[in-house]
């Protein structure tokens, strides 16, 4: 029979690299734990709308990669892109938490889903660790959320990372930046940009910054910054985070281009990015969104937020080695069975970690097999051991081998791996 191949752009995760997601994920838990940070744990599936109206009907997410499809009644219902819009939904729902305090911390990690050409870092479906802080339109939120990226990602030994940030300007400062945006490209020679973008640059002129498409790149080289027209509060604000990170010695670059691929943010946004992992360089990504979760029909609160692609954070990380484990049962022949069985449990509720073969082989096959699951010490077991009582122990790493009586075998194992 034909076998049934994974979808493209999704990926099977085995050890080590499964480890590593686990490592990824307790380290977070960890981290934001010791900011004040509650898990949340979400839906996969949301109602369309509820993207449409976050992250822009403008964006590549939402006009091309969205996993959209009619449920049995024929609702409109997306596969997550991204966990922002769904943590602001799900805080607007919960009514006890926005009484709780007046600022929500929360953080959420799982899969998300965009249809995107798949390469190296960019998946159909990929993992994200996404952290809000829901409340205050302080910069000391944006400074604190930044730093926590930073103990986290310095955590997991990566502290050679770069920061990019920019400040976007509100909603009160933006229009006339956009207006100044919109009349650059008036005066452009069309032919310079993409398809896409020439609709842009008169619908959502601010998109066409995040163009990829290398024309559109060198188009706008010269288009008016950002930083030319903050109000005196986006650039206070910007400034004062700034200020923070350089008490904190976190370093950063500027890049006044920087503009991310949603649409809701205003205000401070920033990247890590890594020249290490190949093209896509966006480690992780966020920023402020103050006026969203109004627009999703909450209250008017300020919130900043960010997110971490674990598959290109999976790259940067070393690689593990193959599980070690404590023990490996080698079953010499079937007579040995229920010893091997009691000596497992007898092993494991002394908190060794390890497992037998079910069937008999040769000694140099369970040797092998044993080598194979990276065991520090084989136990060999047949019906002799049983009468006698005894069974033979085989450090793997150094060929030392003895006996113990079965009862006393996870004594010995204890006492020559403290020895060595
Ligand atoms: P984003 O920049 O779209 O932001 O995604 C955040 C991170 O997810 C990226 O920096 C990248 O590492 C990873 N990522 C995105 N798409 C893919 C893909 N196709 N394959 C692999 N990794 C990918 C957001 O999603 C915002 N919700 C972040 C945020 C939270 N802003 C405020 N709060």
């Amino acid at each position: 029979m034909a076998k049934i191949q994974k979808i493209k752009g999704v990926a099977d995760l085995f050890e080590p690299e499964s480890t590593a997601y686990t490592h990824m994920e307790e380290t977070a838990r960890r981290v934001f734990s010791r900011y004040g940070y509650a898990e949340v744990r979400l839906p996969i599936i949301e109602k369309t709308e509820l993207f449409a109206r976050s992250i822009g009907e403008e964006t590549d997410v939402v006009q091309k990669e969205m996993y959209t499809f009619d449920d049995r009644k024929g609702r409109s219902i997306t596969m997550r892109p991204e966990a922002t819009a769904g943590v602001l939904r799900a805080y607007i729902e919960n009514k006890e938490l926005q009484a709780q305090a007046d600022i929500a911390k929360l953080f959420t990690f799982g899969p998300m889903f965009r249809y995107e050409r798949p390469q190296k870092g960019r998946m159909r479906q990929f993992h994200q660790i996404d952290a809000e802080i829901i409340g205050s339109d302080a910069p000391e939120a944006d400074a604190e959320l930044l730093l926590m990226l930073w103990d986290y990602l310095s955590e997991l030994g990566l502290e050679k990372l770069a920061f990019e940030i920019n400040s976007l300007g509100c909603r009160d400062c933006r229009p006339a930046y956009r207006q100044a945006l919109t009349g650059y490209f008036q005066n452009l020679d069309k032919g310079r940009l993409c398809e896409d973008c020439v609709r842009r640059s008169t619908t959502n002129p601010l998109r066409v910054l995040d163009c990829k498409v290398p024309s559109c790149r060198e188009a706008v080289k010269d288009a008016p910054s950002i930083n030319d027209h903050l109000c005196g509060k986006c650039r206070s604000d910007y400034e004062r985070v700034k200020k923070l990170m350089d008490a904190a010695g976190v370093k950063y670059v500027e890049n006044h281009r920087l503009v991310r691929g949603l649409d809701y943010y205003v205000g401070l946004t920033f990247e890590v990015t890594s020249g290490d992992i190949g093209a896509q360089t966006a480690v992780a990504g966020g920023g402020r969104y103050d006026g969203l979760i109004h627009d999703l029909g909450g209250k008017d609160e300020p919130a900043t937020g960010f997110a971490i692609g674990m598959e290109r954070l999976a790259l940067l990380l070393p690689e593990n080695g193959p599980r070690a484990s404590d023990f490996y049962v080698a079953l010499l022949d079937q007579a040995g069975l229920d010893a091997g069985v009691k000596l497992c449990r007898d092993l494991r509720s002394r908190g060794l970690a390890g497992e037998m073969n079910f069937a008999a082989g040769s000694m140099k096959s369970r040797l092998r097999a044993a080598n194979k699951k990276n065991a520090a010490f084989c136990l060999m077991l047949g019906g002799d051991e049983v009468q006698s009582g005894q069974v033979a122990i085989k450090n793997l790493s150094t060929g030392d081998q003895w006996s113990a009586s079965l009862d006393t075998a996870a004594d010995s194992i204890i006492q020559r791996r403290e020895q060595s």
